[in-house]
């Protein structure tokens, strides 16, 4: 698939509603308005009677009274990875924890072998289907990271893949090294050394290449220490690189204090944030990554800290964390629903966790997220009436028009 063949969105999109927190900054539309496109970027928003004339030679498109939001953003992917873990989600069902699944030779490791056995193409071919499924839905940004290959030539054929996903069908792609996802099995016994060769050989070898956008760590008692993250974050420091956790998923590990300390875009997962955490995120300006996905999987019952984390204003965004382990999930829609019935988010929260906060989790508040004159064109017309019908429905799609990088890519 060629994204540049595809039809250009230049033009004025007319009769649209925007979304609550649809537009940059605080500014808001009340009925009809209208998106003049130009050269894929947006020219100019407004009320859909006060178009400017310079627009008038542009092509018109009938928005049909569509509700409209930014394009989607999925901030937390695990998307390239080789085979699957259905037999867990059985032993899973079963009684076993995810715990005791990985220290049974499964979980992460598992799919580490799976990952290492595929080439690139395989891995591509793989991947390219599950981006397709969520692109379809109006995601316009992804990050992907690496972290099922735990060896330098596996780890770049992840973020290889993840590149080339990016180029290929037009869609921004952020990319994030997660070496110290598990200790890969050739190493067992010997957890300093790989973090080590984490640091000083991996992770500058593929920043070095170019295919490092930010840097993460699976801090967590069945993975890599605090004193270990630390050492993670000092290399990417080193390197100029930002950080984000995986941060109290099964436990307090006091990660996301650590991760705030160096500056994190984001804390993920957080079901055990403590009250210090919170108020360390807050002051770094961290976001709060929910993945409810991964939650519901795992049939967790340890509710994130969603009041307090309110509270203190600290920006929380919503992903997929699409992974064949814990979240075999590839729609954000279903999430925001999960957000706003598991974790009690309101609806504008969650529309916010999928546009707005998912963009800031990734360091791109700049371009996408909202709807902004100078930004890329990025957005979605929904044929719905009322806005929390974003997160209502489930396990059905609303028709919808997506425009991605100043292309119609859905109508
Ligand atoms: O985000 N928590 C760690 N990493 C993934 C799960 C990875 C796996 O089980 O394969 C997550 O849930
Ligand atoms: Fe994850």
């Amino acid at each position: 698939m060629n994204h540049c063949v595809l039809p250009t969105a230049d033009g004025v999109w007319r009769h649209l509603r925007f979304a609550p927190g649809a537009l940059a900054g605080e500014q808001a539309i009340e009925g009809d308005a209208a998106i003049a496109v130009a050269d894929g970027k947006i020219a100019w928003v407004g009320r859909g009677d006060a178009v400017p004339e310079s627009f008038a030679v542009l092509p018109r498109f009938d928005g049909r009274d569509a509700l409209v939001t930014p394009g989607l953003v999925d901030c937390h992917t695990h998307l390239v990875y080789g085979g699957q873990r259905a037999n867990e989600f059985a032993m899973r069902l079963s009684g076993a924890t995810y715990e005791e699944v990985a220290k049974a030779g499964g979980g992460i490791v598992s799919s580490v072998r799976a990952t290492r056995e595929a080439d690139e193409d395989t891995l591509y071919a793989q991947a390219a289907r599950r981006l397709e499924q969520l692109l379809a839905e109006g995601v316009c940004a992804i990050e992907i990271k690496s972290g099922y290959g735990l060896a330098l030539e596996h780890e770049r054929k992840q973020l290889r893949v993840a590149r080339r996903l990016g180029e290929a069908y037009g869609v921004t792609v952020r990319t994030t090294f997660l070496g110290a996802h598990a200790l890969p099995p050739e190493y067992a016994g010997r957890q300093g050394d790989y973090v080590e060769l984490v640091c000083k050989e991996m992770l500058p070898a593929l920043a070095s290449e170019g295919l490092v956008d930010a840097v993460d760590v699976f801090c967590e008692r069945i993975a890599f220490s605090l004193e270990e993250t630390e050492r993670v974050f000092q290399a990417a420091k080193a390197l100029g690189l930002p950080v984000k956790l995986h941060a109290e998923q099964l436990s307090d590990m006091g990660g996301a204090a650590l991760a705030a300390r160096y500056g994190a875009l984001s804390c993920d997962h957080i079901e055990h944030l403590s009250a210090e955490g919170i108020a360390a995120m807050r002051e770094a300006g961290t976001t709060a990554v929910l993945l409810p996905g991964a939650y519901y999987t795992l049939r967790d019952t340890h509710l994130p800290p969603i009041e307090a984390l309110r509270a203190a204003g600290v920006p929380m965004a919503v992903s997929t964390d699409h992974n064949p382990g814990t979240s075999p999930a590839l729609s954000l829609l279903l999430m925001a629903n999960m957000a706003c019935t598991l974790f009690r988010l309101t609806v504008p929260e969650a529309i916010a966790g999928i546009t707005r906060h998912a963009a800031r989790a990734l360091g791109l508040q700049d371009t996408h997220g909202v709807i902004g004159v100078g930004r890329p064109a990025n957005f979605v017309l929904w044929q719905l009436r009322d806005g929390a019908e974003l997160a209502y429905w489930f396990g059905q799609q609303p028709e919808r028009t997506i425009v991605r990088q100043g292309r119609i890519v859905k109508k």
